[in-house]
């Protein structure tokens, strides 16, 4: 067969055919990347970079929770932000507050679960009460969690999800201290119906408009143990292997000090 094809092209055939085999990800033959190296720098948490490959989930929360997200990265943060009282309003199974309690910070922790609806501006804590809120909100439709239709991920239109998000988001933005942090974990979303949802673009367009800024790097964190990592798919698509943790913070006039 490959007599009959030109040698240029034949050469190339060959050079791609051991490449499946070496690009494997599948965890029983998994490849390793090699990771560009971080300047030395003053922080209390050096190897807390844009990347965050960490395959340990850390003892906090529960694995089997829909959603729970390993503590080791919010654990990171906080070491590194050093925040005085910390807010996780979408808490699933209490990952942050285990990682607050282990560290010795104060941490208020709610979920739609507990009654508390994070998308409504009444009812939300009041104005300059955190230091640092990590968030870690429905991927929308990703997984559904409660029988509620406040809850997010219920959300039937893409844009009944995002009018909700930015009321989250706008409720978060005056909740922080003026010096204060909003970590939010998400991942982008598509599915045949809505195609693909640009749900890390989206969060930071409306922290923008809820007058906050970035405050440092994306941290792209390696989905490791991700349960569709397991699945086999017969469509062909690039799979993606993270979300994204954007730090934001309020932006303050010199006037209010
Ligand atoms: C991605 S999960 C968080 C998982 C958590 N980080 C953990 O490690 O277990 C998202 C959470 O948001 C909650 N949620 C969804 N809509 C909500 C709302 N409107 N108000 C408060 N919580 C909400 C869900 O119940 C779910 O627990």
């Amino acid at each position: 067969m490959q007599s009959a094809i030109n040698p240029f092209y034949a050469a190339r055939i060959q050079r791609v055919a051991y490449l499946p085999a070496r690009m494997d990800t599948r965890e029983d033959s998994a490849a390793y990347a090699r990771l560009p190296r971080a300047p030395i720098n003053g922080s209390p948490v050096p190897h807390l970079t844009s990347l965050y490959h960490s395959a340990e989930a850390g003892d906090y929360g529960s694995r089997s929770y829909p959603g729970n997200c390993g503590g080791n990265l919010i654990k990171d943060l906080i070491r590194f932000f050093q925040p005085g009282l910390v807010f996780d309003p979408m808490s699933g199974s209490g990952t942050c507050a285990d990682v607050c309690r282990e560290l010795g910070v104060g941490c208020v922790a709610f979920d739609i679960h507990t009654g508390f609806d994070a998308c409504e501006p009444n009812g939300f804590p009041p104005a300059g009460t955190f230091d640092f809120i990590w968030a870690h909100p429905a991927y929308w439709r990703m997984k559904l969690y409660a029988d509620d239709p406040r809850d997010l991920s219920r959300s039937p239109t893409l844009d009944h999800f995002l009018r909700r998000y930015g009321q989250f988001i706008r409720n978060s933005a005056q909740a922080l201290k003026p010096d204060g942090k909003l970590a939010i974990l998400m991942g982008d979303y598509s599915d045949r119906e809505a195609g693909y949802v640009p749900l890390v673009y989206h969060t930071k367009r409306l922290a923008f408009a809820a007058g906050l800024r970035q405050h440092c790097t994306d941290i792209i964190r390696f989905s490791h143990g991700n349960s569709s990592s397991k699945k086999v798919y017969r469509s062909s698509f690039i799979p993606g292997l993270h979300d994204v943790c954007m730090i934001f913070e309020k932006v303050v006039s010199r006037s209010e000090g």
